[in-house]
């Protein structure tokens, strides 16, 4: 049979062109030519066409994106190159560190070009393109191998599964999801009685390594190149390589700014961070590259990143909205922290209607009044702040706010400690007080009694079940099954997990009770300083301020509070009932590493982390560091994770203790020659 005009295969054809065209035209460019519906006609024809005529439906067919059965696992890939992070700056100077650093890197007279381009906050992917066909994908994993999603990545119809361009070429990326497709994607979720993602990294980094490619397609996922591993046998620079991606069909950001100097990086930089919310995705800063790909070759790299680009942080996401009131919160403390109440608000990719406001110092020195505009600024930390008013679009129907003279929990009159900005309520009984305490004792970094959370202690403390955390060690499991939304068996679980507590060492127990300049790391000090809990309660108020105060990084303060707290009638009471209920187990003895790679240094560690943080101060010491709650003078590094607070990063710029990422550590602790 002779091809003709309404031949099957003519027709095929045909349509998988004006397919992929439509969606280069929708996911690359960002502007469709044709409605949704009239799309999917398309696909429904094609679709009858490969039913009729199966082998018509070749692997790169439009219809065969979701190809494959589920996986019940990942396989781990090398990747062609090591996948390297990128060096970090935060402040322009740092910028101006680089600009010289590179311009003395190359020959003399060389006159580098840089482009300054958006850090897209997804997760990254590698994609192998062999003779034109996308062979394989793979996530970043540990920069020298990552997971294969050829699978899900194949799923993303912004990716062309075929090129026109036959030599090998590797491409780097990242995931993203566009904030609108996230929002279309949480409500479809939420009808559906599903979670929903908390913001569009999230939910691109967990898309991609699921096991269903069927679940992956539902996603409206997309990936935005950024780097050609081949480098200059395709292009003979960066900006040249991303034009010419863009020209074969491929997605890339196009947002790049070609630069000369420092000035216009700079400037370039600025001008990112002021357009952030006009990108459809998420920046977490920008990355700034030498472009040409001969410079970059003979700037190389180090073991952890290129010295031809870094990432330049930005600091915060700030946004203007309404205040509608302000509640006050009392914590486990007894401190009150007014809450501003906000028109609901987009920030860094999360939806905000709730702000911290601190003290009434801080509300005085912003002069903020309800029904005020106000900056909310999310500067990594996880609770955003009230950072300013927009004091000239008052209409005068503002109402000023002031902190109540009684705590609205139980009434008490509140007062203020000598040398401190909050408001407190004194009394210990307080059921706001009480149910902190409770709740702050069963987290995870403390007891870990995660069956014990905020719903079931608010009925504990209503019900006069509970008024302490000792107390939770005499509950019977039918006063627990006749609780609201309890059964038998969550009660007996609940109770399970409370006797299993005890087993727990003595320094989660102090973590758990909340000593006052106390942290974790100072918890486990203390905890190794006493080794039980017996033994603790021996110490008079003296022993107990000499003994604090010889421990590493205690300071007159920390001591006081430990014999304040050792020998205060309510708190003592409370550790000998702890101690009669058998809570906690011996502390284990330090660890003392001599002369690991890490010896001599002292570390303070913050944000989220790839790991549980004790884990990372574990493996810390065991490398002969120390730990530290705080960044204090002589700390030496700063580990930061994700969500970090700024006063922490500031606290290390004042003290000059250098700033590690968690790669940056590893490569600490597992130094290339060990
Ligand atoms: S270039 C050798 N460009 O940031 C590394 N990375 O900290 C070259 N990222 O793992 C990286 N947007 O996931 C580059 N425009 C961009 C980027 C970008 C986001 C991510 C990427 C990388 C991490 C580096």
């Amino acid at each position: 049979m002779s091809p003709t005009a309404t031949d099957p295969a003519r027709r095929h054809a045909a349509l998988v062109a004006e397919i992929r065209a439509h969606d280069h035209r929708y996911y690359v460019l960002d502007d469709p030519s044709v409605s949704d519906a009239e799309y999917d006609a398309l696909l429904r024809e094609l679709k009858g066409l490969e039913a009729a005529q199966p082998e018509l439906a070749t692997p790169d067919s439009p219809t065969r994106r979701v190809a494959g059965a589920p996986r019940s696992d990942l396989r781990t890939v090398p990747h062609v190159a090591p996948m390297m992070s990128l060096d970090n700056a935060y402040a322009e100077a740092d910028l101006a560190d680089f600009v010289r650093r590179v311009t003395e890197g190359l020959p003399a007279g060389a006159r580098p070009r840089f482009i300054v381009e958006p850090k897209l906050d997804g997760g990254s992917v590698e994609l192998v393109y062999r003779e034109g066909r996308l062979v394989e994908g793979s996530t970043r994993g540990d920069g020298a191998s990552g997971e294969e999603i050829t699978h899900n990545l194949r799923t993303i119809r912004a990716l062309p599964v075929t090129l026109p361009y036959h030599d090998p070429l590797t491409l780097r990326g990242e995931v993203v999801l566009y904030r609108r497709d996230l929002a279309r994607l949480n409500a479809a979720r939420e009808a559906a009685g599903e979670p929903p993602f908390a913001n569009p990294r999230n939910a691109a980094t967990g898309s991609v390594r699921l096991l269903d490619p069927r679940e992956v397609a539902r996603r409206p996922l997309r990936v935005l190149i950024w780097q050609v591993v081949e480098g200059p046998a395709f292009a003979p620079s960066h900006s040249a390589a991303l034009d010419r991606l863009a020209a074969l069909g491929l997605p890339t950001h196009r947002a790049h700014v070609v630069c000369d100097d420092l000035a216009a990086v700079t400037a370039a930089i600025r001008d990112i961070d002021a357009r952030r919310p006009d990108y459809p995705y998420e920046t977490d800063g920008a990355v700034v590259k030498v472009d040409d790909f001969r410079h970059q070759e003979v700037l190389g790299a180090t073991s952890k990143f290129p010295r031809w680009a870094i990432a330049y942080k930005f600091q915060a996401e700030r946004a203007a909205t309404r205040l509608l009131a302000i509640t006050v919160q009392v914590g486990r403390t007894g401190a009150l922290t007014p809450v501003a109440e906000l028109e609901p608000v987009r920030l860094a990719g999360t939806l905000v209607s709730r702000a911290s406001l601190h003290n009434e110092d801080v509300i005085a020195g912003l002069d903020v009044r309800i029904g005020d505009l106000v900056e909310v600024e999310k500067a990594g930390e996880i609770i955003p702040q009230v950072v300013g008013v927009r004091a000239d679009q008052r209409t005068g129907d503002e109402r000023a706010f002031a902190m109540p003279e009684r705590c609205p929990a139980c009434e008490t009159p509140v007062e203020r400690r000598e040398g401190e900005a909050a408001l407190r309520c004194p009394n210990r009984r307080c059921p706001a007080v009480v149910k902190g305490a409770i709740e702050h004792y069963c987290r995870r970094f403390a007891m870990d009694i995660d069956s014990v959370g905020e719903a079931l202690v608010d009925q504990l403390v209503a019900r006069g079940l509970v008024a302490d955390v000792a107390d939770l060690y005499d509950l019977q499991a039918a006063a627990v099954a006749a609780l609201d939304r309890m059964g038998a068996k969550s009660a007996e679980n609940v109770i399970g997990a409370i006797r299993a507590s005890r087993e727990r060492p003595l320094e989660r127990l102090l973590t758990g009770v909340g000593i006052e300049h106390v942290g974790q790391v100072a918890a486990r000090q203390l905890a190794e300083a006493a080794g039980t809990l017996a033994q603790l309660l021996t110490w008079s108020p003296e022993e107990a301020r000499e003994r604090a105060a010889a421990i590493a990084g205690f300071g007159p303060k920390m001591a006081e509070s430990v014999a304040r707290f050792l020998h205060d009638p309510e708190s003592r009471a409370l550790l000998e009932r702890l101690l009669a209920r058998e809570v906690s187990r011996p502390q284990p003895a330090a660890v003392v590493a001599a002369g690991g790679p890490l010896a001599g240094a002292s570390f303070c560690v913050t944000g989220v982390l790839s790991r549980k943080r004790e884990d990372v101060h574990a493996a810390i010491r065991a490398a002969g560091g120390e730990v530290h709650d705080k960044v204090r003078k002589g700390t030496t590094y700063l580990v930061t994770g994700e969500k970090v607070g700024k006063s922490k990063t500031d606290a290390a710029r004042k003290h000059g203790a250098e700033i590690l990422t968690e790669a940056e550590l590893d490569a600490k602790l597992a130094p290339p020659d060990a």
